[in-house]
C-alpha cells in the first residue's frame, strides 16, 4: 500500500504520518516512512531522539552519489544529466532503521530548492518513482502542502492520499487546492483526515466545508499529541485510549478494500 500524507503546514501531516508508520509496523507490516517535506521532521515524531538522528544520512545531501548516478554535477548549469537514473539500491542504503520500521529522509535539495531542474530534483523525482512504482513495503510519505513533486505516472501508483485539515478556514482552502490538484494528476483515492476538532461544531464546520468528501477519520484535540512533540517522544507512546482507536480504525479502513497483498489492483 501507498499511502501519501499531505496538508496545509502545521496541520498535523507528520504527526498522522507517524502515527500510521509506527502502528502499521506494530502490526508487522513491512513499512518505509519517507520524509518528503524539505523541512523534515518525521523522524522527531516517531519518536527518533535528537541525538540520534545525526545518523540519518539525507538523501539530498549525497553529492558525490548523485553526481555518479545523473551523471552531472549538481552545482553546475546548463548540464545534460539523466532523467531515469538508477536508485534502486537507495532505500537499502539510506532507511533509518527504528522501532521495526525503516525511515528515509529525501531533505532539502541545497541548490534551488524544490522548483529547480537540477540533477538532486531528477534524483529525488526517480526515487520515488522506484519506491512508489517498483517496491512493495507499505510507504507512508509524509509530504509538505501539495503534490506539485509526484509527476503523473507517480500518482498513478498511490493507492491512497490523505489530506489532512483543521477547523479553519485557511486549513480547508488548502485543503481544496491540495484535492484539486491531486485529482487533476490522477490521483484516485482522495481522503480527508479531520484533525485538532475540539467539539461537534468543528466537525460541522469542516462537514459543512467539504462535505461530499470521504473522510477516513476525525483526530479529536489531544493533549498528549501536543506533550509527544514537546518531549520529543514517539506519537503513539501513552496516547489517550479515544485517539489511539481513531487511528486504529484509520488503518482498518485503509485495509479494507485493498487485496491481502496490501495492494490495490490496477
Ligand atoms: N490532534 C492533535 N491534537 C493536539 N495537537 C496536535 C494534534 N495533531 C498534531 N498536533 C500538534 O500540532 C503540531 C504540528 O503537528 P505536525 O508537526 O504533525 O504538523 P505538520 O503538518 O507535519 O507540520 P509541518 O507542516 O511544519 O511539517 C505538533 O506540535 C503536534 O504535536
Ligand atoms: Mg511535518
Amino acid at each position: 500500500m501507498k499511502i501519501a500524507v499531505t496538508g496545509k503546514g502545521g496541520v498535523g501531516k507528520s504527526t498522522v504520518a507517524a502515527a500510521l508508520a509506527l502502528l502499521m509496523a506494530k502490526k508487522g507490516a513491512r513499512v518505509l516512512a519517507l520524509d518528503a517535506d524539505p523541512d523534515a521532521n518525521l523522524a522527531s515524531a516517531l519518536g527518533i531522539a535528537a541525538g540520534e538522528r545525526s545518523g540519518i544520512r539525507t538523501v539530498a545531501q549525497q553529492k558525490a552519489l548523485i553526481e555518479e548516478r545523473t551523471g552531472a554535477k549538481t552545482d553546475g548549469y546548463g548540464q545534460v544529466f539523466r532523467l531515469n537514473p538508477e536508485v534502486s539500491d537507495i532505500a537499502g542504503r539510506f532507511g533509518y532503521l527504528h522501532r521495526g520500521l525503516s525511515l528515509m529522509v529525501m531533505g532539502a535539495v541545497p541548490s534551488g530548492g524544490a522548483g529547480c531542474a537540477c540533477p538532486e530534483n531528477a534524483f529525488l523525482a526517480a526515487l520515488v518513482r522506484d519506491l512508489v512504482l517498483r517496491r512493495d513495503e507499505t510507504l507512508i510519505m509524509d509530504m509538505e502542502a501539495g503534490v506539485e513533486h509526484l509527476g503523473r505516472a507517480t500518482a498513478r501508483g498511490v493507492d491512497v492520499m490523505l489530506v489532512v485539515v483543521e477547523p479553519g478556514r485557511r486549513a480547508v482552502e488548502s485543503a481544496l487546492r491540495i484535492v484539486s490538484m491531486a485529482r487533476e494528476i490522477g490521483i484516485g483515492d482522495i481522503r480527508l483526515v479531520y484533525n485538532r476538532v475540539r467539539s461537534r461544531p468543528d466537525e460541522e464546520y469542516l462537514s459543512a466545508e467539504l462535505g461530499g468528501m470521504e473522510v477516513l477519520g476525525v483526530l479529536p484535540f489531544s493533549e498528549r499529541l501536543l506533550e509527544s512533540d514537546r518531549d520529543g517522544v514517539a506519537v503513539t507512546d501513552a496516547l489517550e485510549a479515544q485517539t489511539l482507536e481513531c487511528f486504529e480504525s484509520m488503518i482498518s479502513k485503509l485495509y479494507a478494500g485493498l487485496g491481502e497483498s496490501g495492494e490495490r489492483a490496477r
